[in-house]
């Protein structure tokens, strides 16, 4: 493979060439649409920090919905913004909460998209913890009966998977076993498993109003430095029965996914977050980059790194750009 006998540059020398040879297809089958839920009738709040995204109840949740769907894009992730906050995050398990009505309004109007929904305390304690608080401190274990309690009345609602993001230890097992106890043993579980205690996350609490109220996350969510920890995480993930496995963020964390993606036999999701979404809009709306394709070779280096599917705010635009070519 040496000069002159060998020239990359003839298999680049044209479109249909390139097409040909190229190794990674990004397609809208690999697309997961994150939605906002919010009470009220008719609501609509744009998220500055996420241009094109906005807290939706659940008429335009819907439409969104059937919009994903009409795009061929498989599934959306609704989080959920509840009117009241507690302690004890009652909404997150409550049986008419907002997460809990949008699924079944989605479920019975556009069926055949896949909901998943997240399952965390954060956006509806009122001290912003993705678990108990006791003290100062973020109880594991006492976190894990609500949890599952959410994930169970997500299935209950209609849910077609459950998406924990909560980084409690053992809180798979715990989904897992109530889920089945239930006779939901076919409702699958994808857990976010190497979740890193992150500053991209930040427009993400703005549009969920999920800010921590004192401390952060980081006696829970994993340090951005270790590589090592985040094999743990997943094989204990995998272990408790996990069915897909998800890297957060992704582009920092593209080193992370291609590990996880060589070491593990199952499906490995990969979340573009809130801030990575952000920056692009953000120098896009500049002028300074190229959106679009700033967009497509993001996402085209996060399915390289080893992501099977990807949970992206630009899935609505990629999808877009997908269909058209
Ligand atoms: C809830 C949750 C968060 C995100 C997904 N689920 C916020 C957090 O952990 O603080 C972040 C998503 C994003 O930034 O797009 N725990």
């Amino acid at each position: 493979m040496l000069f002159p006998d060998y020239r990359p540059r003839r298999m680049r020398q044209n479109a249909a060439f390139r097409r040909l040879v190229r190794e990674t297809q990004l397609q809208v089958d690999d697309l997961i649409l994150p939605l906002f839920a919010v009470e009220g009738k008719d609501v609509k709040n744009a998220i500055p920090s996420m241009p094109g995204h906005f807290q939706l109840s659940v008429n335009h949740l819907v439409e969104t919905a059937r919009e994903a769907h009409g795009l061929g894009i498989p599934a959306v992730i609704l989080f959920g913004i509840p009117a009241r906050k507690d302690p004890m995050g009652t909404q997150a398990y409550a049986k008419d909460g907002i997460v809990q009505r949008a699924v079944r309004a989605i479920k019975s109007k556009v069926p055949d998209l896949a909901v998943i929904t997240d399952v965390c305390l954060c956006e509806y304690t009122d001290h912003g913890h993705c678990g108990v608080v006791q003290g100062h401190i973020i109880d594991n274990d006492l976190s894990l009966d609500l949890l599952a309690q959410t994930a169970l009345s997500h299935a209950k609602a209609g849910a077609d998977m459950v998406a924990p993001s909560d980084m409690m230890d053992g809180r798979v097992t715990e989904i897992r076993n109530v889920l089945d106890e239930a006779n939901l043993s076919h409702v699958p579980i994808m857990s976010y498993a190497a979740k890193y205690c992150s500053a991209f996350y930040g427009p993400f609490r703005e549009a969920a109003g999920s800010a921590p109220q004192f401390g952060d996350r980081s006696t829970y969510q994993m340090d951005p430095a270790n590589a090592q920890e985040a094999i743990r995480e997943v094989s204990m993930d995998v272990e408790e029965g996990a069915d897909i496995v998800m890297v957060k963020p992704a582009l920092p964390y593209l080193d992370i996914l291609c590990r996880i993606k060589q070491e593990f036999d199952l499906p490995v999701a990969a979340y573009n977050v809130s801030g990575e979404y952000a920056m692009i809009k953000a120098a896009a709306e500049k002028g300074w980059i190229d959106g679009p394709r700033v967009m497509m070779e993001t996402l085209t280096s996060i399915k390289r790194a080893g992501a099977d599917m990807i949970l992206t705010y630009f899935a609505l635009e990629a999808a877009q750009v997908l269909n058209n070519r």
